[in-house]
């Protein structure tokens, strides 16, 4: 029988695509005998063709060019493993255009030009998988198009910037500083260059735009989002969260309101109840919980980058279009799955501020004097925010004391007049540092 030909082609060839690469020599021959096709790797385009890398290749494969990946005859797979979105979105279009198919890791080109490349997919008769692109290894994207598609989700919340979860684990298991652990965890390469991207938020919050579209059918930009980092978590605020039985997370949030169609999607710090699952998810692993209203609660676990864990996941995309391009029949983000999802989306709109709520956590400083909570206390009372917890700590020969409490469900519009009217009392010595509680559906 004759076997079908699958050209691998890749642009990029750091982390990740030397990863795909030498795990797919390694299983090749398997690979080759399963799926009943030959493989070979045409094309690979770099930026320096000098450079040293950890895996050998032909060294004509190489080219500077990755137009030569896209153009080559004999390239049926494109992997686009270069980062970045401007040339990365030229590159992809171009290859979607020829027909081909396109493996990506690239969560920041999804979030800028998702539209743009699942319009030239419907358009051109390419394909695009992106397994890689949100939580690495975890199989997150498959689960909700395929294992879960019977569900729909009221809430999708996810740990899924494994360098966050690092810095947060090392900070509360060594009693040490954020400054310290960020300064670890760059020497260890964890940090985007951009560590914006990291730090605050955007990273994670570019992986939850891809699954709040697949699993609502909703591009989500930054200004329907809440989007805050880690950068004003305290060594102090995770001892109080423990006092009062949490542990602090970034969480990625997605709610849908099926009744109203009100989504809200965000990226925040947030207090998790310490007998909760995604609380005792720690190091750069990534956790989603699905809560699906057929198969009820579903928690993924998992390493959420590195070399192995997103070479797991890319691989995990080329065996589907492999079989896709055999079968010529491939199974994921075909034209009518495009249009599903939008059509999903229709039902949808963002949730106002008024209608997002969640219990809070506030730690204030406040001047240490006596009366000075009262007028802390009536502007909590104006707004109808009740308090569930409160602890006061006083500070030895200082004049200020720190307040922390937990508040019962309020909304985010309510929180936000609250904040900014604490501000404006002179005994409120420092703007109160907010912070959500989640309240987990059962698990
Ligand atoms: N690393 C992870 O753990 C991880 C996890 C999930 C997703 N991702 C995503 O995977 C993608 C790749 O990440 P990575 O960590 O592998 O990045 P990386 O190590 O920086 O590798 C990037 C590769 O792209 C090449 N490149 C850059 N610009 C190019 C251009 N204009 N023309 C040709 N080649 C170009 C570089 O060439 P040279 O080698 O010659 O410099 C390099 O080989 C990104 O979208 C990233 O967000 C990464």
């Amino acid at each position: 029988m004759n076997k079908t030909k699958i050209g691998i082609g890749f642009i990029g060839f750091g982390t990740v695509g030397q990863g795909v690469w030498k795990h797919l020599q390694s299983q090749r021959e398997e690979l080759e005998e399963r799926l009943g096709v030959s493989i070979s790797f045409p094309k690979i385009a770099v930026r320096d063709l000098k450079r040293e890398r950890g895996v050998s290749v032909p060294a004509e494969t190489l080219t500077l060019d990755p137009m030569e990946v896209v153009n080559h005859p004999d390239v049926n797979i494109v992997c686009e493993l270069m980062g970045g979105t401007t040339k990365a979105k030229d590159y992809t279009l171009a290859a979607l255009k020829l027909g081909k198919v396109v493996v990506s890791a690239n969560k920041a080109l999804i979030y800028e030009f998702g539209r743009e490349i699942f319009d030239a997919v419907k358009e051109f008769g390419g394909h695009y998988y992106f397994e890689a692109s949100v939580a690495g290894g975890i199989p997150i994207i498959k689960t909700l198009r395929e294992g879960l598609v019977a569900n729909r989700f009221a809430s999708i919340a996810g740990i899924i910037n494994g360098t966050c979860n690092y810095i947060l684990s090392r900070m509360e298991a060594e009693g040490k500083s954020y400054e310290e652990i960020l300064q670890d965890a760059k020497k260890l390469g964890y940090v985007e260059a951009d560590d914006r991207l990291d730090l605050d938020g955007w990273d994670a919050f570019h992986k939850a735009v891809i699954l709040a579209f697949l699993a609502h059918g909703k591009w989500v930009s930054e200004r329907d989002a809440l989007v805050e980092g880690i950068r004003n978590v305290t060594l102090e605020d995770m001892h109080r969260a423990r006092d009062f039985g949490y542990r602090i997370k970034l969480l990625g949030m997605i709610r849908r309101n099926f009744k109203t169609g009100a989504l809200s999607l965000g990226v925040y710090p947030a207090l998790i109840p310490l007998d909760k699952t995604l609380a005792r998810v720690d190091g750069v692993y990534n956790a989603i919980k699905l809560s699906g209203d057929v198969a009820g609660t579903t928690i993924l676990i998992g390493r959420g980058a590195g070399q192995d864990a997103t070479s797991s996941a890319v691989i995990s995309d080329i065996v589907d279009a492999m079989i896709g391009i055999r079968d010529n029949a491939h199974k994921f983000l075909t034209p009518s799955d495009i249009d599903a999802c939008y059509r999903l989306g229709e039902s949808a709109r963002m949730a106002t501020m008024d209608e997002i709520r969640s219990k809070f956590y506030l730690r204030i400083s406040i001047l240490d004097e006596p009366g000075t909570l009262v007028g802390f206390y009536s502007v909590l009372a104006k707004h109808g925010v009740s308090v569930a917890r409160v602890v006061t700590y006083e500070h030895q020969g200082e004049r200020r004391g720190t307040i922390t409490l937990a508040t019962y469900p309020t909304s985010e519009a309510i929180m936000e007049r609250v904040v900014d009217e604490l501000k404006q009392l002179p005994e409120i010595l420092t703007a109160p540092l907010v912070l959500r509680i989640y309240e987990p559906t059962r698990e």
